[in-house]
């Protein structure tokens, strides 16, 4: 499941931004406040009107006239396109769309749209199509395989006009494409580590993936120990390469119920708890639970993840990252950090700028002369200190 494909307006600073041929990695820069936490927001906020419904989700953002670009007064709309498989021969390129407004107040669902094409001239078939909580939905999901079959569909309504009808329609878990992008939606993840937030010790529990900050390290830790051995193994052979000292690392139940992750120095008998180890530790350990894990996240946007890394560390963990999306989770990353650009491809590197308060997202391998000079073999990174990347430095 890879997305291909994202538009977006009057979403905050997005007054329209679009973002096509999304790589497997992408990776953002740009000054603060340019919009990157805004573009994984995105998701998080599709996330929040499937889980509830549009307006919980426009709530949790201060409401519809907080999220809507600042003097527009239409609709924000959001459109994702996605293949199923990362194969164009076998996978249809399917589109979502979704536009909200506001109806006497209240925001409500204007339209919302799951399309496909099948084959290059077929008729784009509408799986769903609705308005306000009402609309047509598709009831032979099953032979949209079959070239020749007609599409056959069925009025249908969601309880109110602001749930989606993602949600809202039962029938689509059976359907392949929609079920899908309900999964990637849902299980999409967003990693903004706080070193503070895990290095305490953990209420005796059960994590199976790292939470955004990642509170919960400790009993992912235990539950990889007791469950994903081999896995853990590796994690730790990597820890033993990349953090000079460390060549173990456990979590173990204290008498008053709680896990407590010990970190041992090769130099010395007794281990360190989480608590007195250094955060470069506590941070690559954390990064090598995520990207382990066993059931990786279809969506993963990474907050600048340099944060308290030593620089030398940085082409192992865009590595990690790499071999996470081949594993096929789809990758995002922020970041600040020149070092960590000099392991990205110019194709992987969008860079946003504002002009006026509105976010414009360029990218780096559109730049003839940032192609040229990447040819000749300067390194990412050396340019954007150079202020050669557009928009970024104008
Ligand atoms: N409704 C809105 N209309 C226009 N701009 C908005 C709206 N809501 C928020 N913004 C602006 O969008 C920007 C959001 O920035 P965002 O947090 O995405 O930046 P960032 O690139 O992640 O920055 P940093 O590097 O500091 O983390 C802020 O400058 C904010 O003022
Ligand atoms: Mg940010």
């Amino acid at each position: 499941m890879k997305i291909e494909a994202l538009r977006v307006k009057n979403f905050k600073a997005f007054k329209e931004i679009k973002l096509t041929n999304l790589p497997a990695i992408s990776v953002f820069i740009g000054a603060n406040g340019t919009g990157k936490t805004t573009l994984f927001d995105v998701f998080g906020f599709l996330r929040d009107a499937l889980q509830d419904n549009v307006r919980v989700a426009l709530q949790k953002r201060g409401g519809f006239k907080e999220v809507i670009t600042r003097g527009e007064t239409g609709a924000i709309e959001i459109e994702i396109k996605f293949r199923e498989y990362d194969d164009r021969t076998h996978s249809p390129l399917v589109t979502y769309s979704l536009i909200i407004e506001l109806d006497n107040n209240q925001p409500v669902v204007k339209r919302e749209v799951l399309k496909y094409r099948r084959g290059a001239k077929g008729q784009p078939w509408h799986f769903l199509d609705f308005k306000k909580g009402s609309g047509m939905a598709i009831t032979n999901e099953s032979s949209y395989e079959d070239k020749e079959s007609k599409e056959t569909k069925e009025e249908q309504t969601v309880d109110s006009p602001d749930i989606l009808a993602l949600k809202g329609l039962g029938q689509f878990q059976r359907f392949k494409a929609a079920n899908s992008f309900r999964k990637l939606i849902e299980s999409w993840h967003v990693s903004d580590f706080h070193i503070g937030d895990a290095r305490p010790s953990q209420e005796t529990g059960y994590a199976e993936h790292l939470s955004t900050r990642g509170e919960n390290m400790a009993l992912v830790a235990q539950f990889m120990y007791e469950n994903h051995r081999p896995i853990f193994n590796e994690i730790l052979e990597k820890m033993a390469q990349r953090v000079p000292g460390v060549s173990n690392v456990e979590a173990t139940d204290t008498e008053d119920g709680r896990i407590l992750l010990r970190f041992q120095d090769g130099s010395f008998k007794d281990p360190f708890i989480a608590r007195y180890v250094s955060d470069g530790t506590i941070k690559m350990f954390a990064y090598l639970l995520l990207l382990h894990d066993p059931n990786p996240h279809p969506l993963l946007c990474v907050e600048e993840p340099e944060n308290q890394l030593y620089p030398s560390l940085f082409g192992g963990l865009v590595e990690e990252f790499r071999d996470y999306a081949d594993k096929g989770g789809q990758v995002m990353i922020s970041t600040h950090s020149p070092d960590v650009l000099n392991h990205i491809k110019l194709s992987e590197i969008f860079c946003l700028s504002k002009k006026q308060g509105i976010t414009v997202i360029e990218r780096a391998s559109e730049n003839p002369l940032l192609v040229d000079l990447i040819k000749e073999g300067d390194l990412p990174g050396a340019l954007w200190k150079q202020g050669l990347f557009t928009g970024i430095n104008p």
